[in-house]
């Protein structure tokens, strides 16, 4: 099956089910949720979903720990919502895309239970190892959200491994049986209609033989011998040649700790390639080391660096993904912008990435400038992860501090209902929401938003009209202008006879303009601003510019 590639031309949005819109009453998102708000996605200029997982599931990882991979839960709607959400999708010329979540599943998928009782062919499907006789666990990996990664199971009177939470055993991907499931998996989604997958941690699902101690990280033990493991290629390359390769879909790898340079071996645009896209995690390191829960003060430039390299290296070889937001990071204007310039910075933001090359995804609530939610009372969060960090991590700081930090850090703030109107519960269900609302919801929401030509939804909405109607952001090179500015991201995407300069300021206080040499803004049309009034010689806090040049 030829491969149209069908999603360069795309701008996708990503929903976080349970948090998006109730519409059966039960405090929980739904898709008949969704199906009420497919025309707000359309207005805004959306052609694509991405669904965080819809499968039933106990929701220890609210959702990442699947009991049924062929089933959508009763809570969401079932199957009958989901088929109503694709038609309707596919209607407005929208395509879809599942989360496939194969590197572990829920300790309550049948498969597991049976694999505790060793029941045939189940036994080898996860990845167990016998009590050592010294009575310390099988190595010294850490699991991402609990502990250690190993739990014992008494019911087989073995450990098994588990990357990320006690209850999301790994799957054991040496296991031709297990492939074969995933295929399985693959076809039926892909024979129902949807129209490509979002890999959950796919670079982690082959494990290093004898799976050894790991002494080179400081946390996360374990990565080096998980992450690009040693039949990674292999198996996408299978998984690739049985059955994606006779759809026209797309893929979209999650892709934790990889380079530009690492990433071609993966999506590059020729046969080596598996995949065709990659979520990286560079541009999300930019206020912290590693991972959110290591934070540092923001910085311009290493957000800059990480997206110019990228920009750069992909370039005629491979394709990015865009993303300033998703589910597993704080909001992005409460991280890299400003609370004070709320609504400047938020569209400061959205112009940093909307005219960069690649596919980008929005995530719900960014086109509101959503905001971090800051809980008194830190037993109101909910997130495995966050929840054990606030038990166990900076055991020596004060409750105060450490509640402060999930301020900061937790993923918990992605995930507060939308905020659709400034009635009850953000509009968000007429029931109490199973979730906290952010107590924001009065001063930021869409109905208010729709009423405002200068919110930021409405920016939003012209800047994806924009890079829609402009060929330079599809195809056109990539510049990047005083790298070393830490106030200011400025860039251009140029072809013949079309080029587009961004400018972008990241400062509470004004900024002198500066215009690279060779761009005469007195001959340029300007096509995208978020101050009404502009200052001579002067970028206002927080501004942004884009300025086209037509031939
Ligand atoms: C990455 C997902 O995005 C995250 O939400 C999840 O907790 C882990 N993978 C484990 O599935």
């Amino acid at each position: 099956m030829e491969k149209t590639r069908w999603y360069k031309d795309m701008v996708f949005y990503q929903i976080w089910p349970r948090s998006f819109k109730d519409a059966d009453a039960d405090g929980m998102g739904d898709l008949w949720g969704v199906y009420e708000k497919l025309d707000y996605l359309q207005s805004l200029g959306v052609d694509g979903i991405w669904f965080s997982p819809l499968y039933p599931s106990p929701g220890a990882d609210c959702g990442y720990d699947i009991a049924d991979y062929m089933d959508i839960a009763p809570e969401f709607g079932g199957m009958e919502a989901f088929k109503k959400v694709l038609d309707g999708a596919h209607a407005r010329g929208m395509k879809l895309i599942m989360d496939l979540v194969v590197n572990h599943t829920s300790d309550e998928h049948a498969w597991f239970q049976k694999s505790r009782r060793r029941i045939e062919p189940y036994t080898d499907y996860y990845i167990w190892r016998p009590a050592r006789p010294d009575g310390k666990l099988p190595n010294n990996w850490d699991s991402c959200f609990e502990g250690k990664a190993w739990q014992f199971d008494e019911l087989r009177g073995e450990y098994y491994l588990h990357i990320f939470a006690v209850k999301q055993p790994d799957l054991n991907m040496d296991n031709p049986l297990v492939r074969e499931e995933v295929k399985k998996i693959l076809r039926f989604w892909l024979d129902l209609g949807v129209d490509g997958f979002r890999e959950d941690v796919i670079t982690y699902i082959s494990k290093k033989e004898g799976l050894p101690n790991d002494y080179l990280f400081p946390m996360n033990k374990g990565m080096l011998h998980y992450n690009h493991g040693p039949h990674i290629h292999e198996y996408l390359h299978e998984f690739k040649r049985d059955v994606l390769d006779h759809y026209d879909c797309m893929t979209l790898a999650e892709a934790p700790l990889v380079s530009p340079k690492r990433a071609l071996k993966y999506i590059a645009e020729d046969e080596t390639g598996q995949m065709d896209m990659m979520i990286q995690f560079q541009s999300q390191c930019a206020d912290c080391l590693f991972t959110d829960y290591l934070p540092m003060k923001f910085s311009l430039r290493r957000f800059k660096r990480a997206f110019s390299s990228w920009q750069k290296k992909l370039r005629g070889r491979a394709w990015n993904m865009l993303y300033l937001e998703n589910h597993d990071h704080p909001r992005v204007v409460s991280r890299y912008g400003s609370e004070k310039f709320w609504k400047q910075s938020a569209k400061t933001l959205a112009a940093s990435y909307l005219f960069l090359q690649g596919t980008p995804f929005v995530y719900q609530g960014q086109e509101l400038g959503m905001l971090n939610w800051r809980p008194e009372d830190p037993e109101l969060y909910e997130d495995v992860q966050t929840r054990w960090q606030y038990a166990h991590a900076a055991l020596n700081r004060s409750p105060e501090q450490r509640l402060h930090r999930l301020w900061r850090a937790s993923r918990d703030s992605a995930r507060t209902p939308m905020q659709w109107t400034d009635g009850e519960h953000a509009g968000f269900s007429t029931a109490s929401p199973w979730f906290s609302v952010n107590e924001n919801y009065k001063a930021i929401n869409a109905r208010q938003q729709e009423q405002d030509p200068d919110s930021i939804l409405n920016f939003y909405r012209r800047a994806i009209a924009l890079r829609k109607r402009l060929r330079a952001v599809r195809d056109g090179e990539y510049r990047e202008f005083f790298p070393l500015s830490g106030r200011l991201y400025c860039y251009s995407r140029e072809l013949p006879g079309q080029k587009l300069l961004v400018l972008c300021a990241y400062s509470e206080k004004p900024q002198k303009l500066r215009v690279p040499a060779g761009f005469d803004l007195s001959r340029a049309e300007l096509v995208l601003q978020n101050y009404a009034v502009l200052q001579p010689g002067v970028l206002q806090p927080y501004e942004t510019r884009v300025y086209l040049w037509e031939d």
